[in-house]
């Protein structure tokens, strides 16, 4: 089996900058693919930020950090990424934004380099099916806070070979990972169990069950949950729930999956979350309050 050295991330965003920090912590020298020269210098900042954080807390070295900074590289060209041994897409749930990538880091990449996406909703035979190498197609699904959560699911589709799946599944164990297996269903474990919930919790909160703070409370003192839905839902994004639930509700046409006409609206409106300080609750203050939504 070939040995991983060198990885690549698709997407600085929140979880591709937490799948880079990770990876070059571990050792890998990460490349991280970003639109423009701009958007991947702050996305490397913000890996910065956090490993800053982890110096702060006494939770990592000085020269580790330095370490792991140097890394990090930056490139705006895929063809850049073609001594990669594995390269993982972290962009925005858009499937032929995906396959154009793949498509193109197909014809560059060797027979080796395995493709991995962490898609949270998309099913991976739907971009393996782009590529010339299906065998060597599998999903790595991290979540968020991708440095603090353990789980990594590995998702082998019909056509991965056991090769692929026990290379990309080592590898999730070398970055510290607990993973588990799952096979290729929109949502694979978690997001199955965790979507509806989220999506049932706007639901209550709609026919006026109770408030978001008290329904928040509710699932955190009374199931020991370490955060209530809403403040899940803001954390995860409200336009990335969105579109997570309309991908699952297109595959398996069952109600549970349905957006709420109130996520729906707070996406016109821009009330992404935590990222645009408005979502569920306002973070624009010093603690964050519930968001006026009329209901
Ligand atoms: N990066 C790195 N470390 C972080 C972090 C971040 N973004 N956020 C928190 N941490 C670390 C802190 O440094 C702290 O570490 P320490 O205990 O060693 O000091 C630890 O996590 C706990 O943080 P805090 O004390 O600040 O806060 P909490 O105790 O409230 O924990 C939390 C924060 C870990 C985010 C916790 O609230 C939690 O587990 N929430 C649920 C998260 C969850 O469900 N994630 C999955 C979302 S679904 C998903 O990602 C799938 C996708 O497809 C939608």
């Amino acid at each position: 089996m070939a040995e991983i050295k060198r990885v690549a991330v698709l997407g600085c965003g929140l979880m591709g900058s937490g799948i880079a920090e990770i990876s070059a912590r571990a050792g890998y020298e990460t490349w991280v693919r970003e639109v423009s020269e701009e958007v991947a210098r702050k996305g490397k900042s913000n890996i910065e930020k956090s490993l800053g954080r982890a110096v702060d807390k006494g939770k990592l070295a000085a020269e580790e950090r330095d370490r792991t900074v140097n890394n990090i590289k930056t490139t705006t060209e895929l063809e850049a990424l073609n001594d990669c041994d594995i390269i993982i897409e972290a962009v925005t749930e858009d499937l032929q934004l995906k396959n154009e990538m793949f498509a193109i880091l197909d014809k560059v990449c060797p027979p080796h380099t395995i493709f991995a996406s962490n898609t949270s909703s998309l099913t991976i035979a739907e971009m393996a099916a782009a590529t010339q190498r299906p065998d060597r197609v599998v999903g790595l699904h991290f979540f968020n806070p991708v440095p603090v959560m353990k789980l990594v699911e590995v998702v082998r589709t019909i056509a991965t070979s056991n090769e692929t799946f026990q290379r990309a599944y080592d590898f999730a164990r070398s970055l510290g990972k607990d993973p588990i297996e799952a096979k290729d269903a929109s949502g694979f474990v978690v997001n199955r169990l965790l979507v509806p919930y989220m999506l049932d919790a706007i639901r209550c909160l709609e026919q006026g069950l109770a408030t978001t703070e008290d329904i928040d409370k509710a699932m955190v003192l009374g199931t020991g949950y370490p955060m209530g839905p809403f403040t899940l839902c803001d954390f995860v994004g409200i336009d990335t729930l969105y579109r997570i639930s309309e991908i699952m509700f297109e595959e398996f046409r069952e109600t549970r999956f349905a957006p709420p006409p109130l996520l729906k609206r707070m996406v016109s409106m821009g009330y992404f979350g935590r990222k645009t300080k408005r979502g569920f609750y306002d973070y624009s203050g010093e603690q964050p309050k519930p968001t006026q939504l009329g209901v």
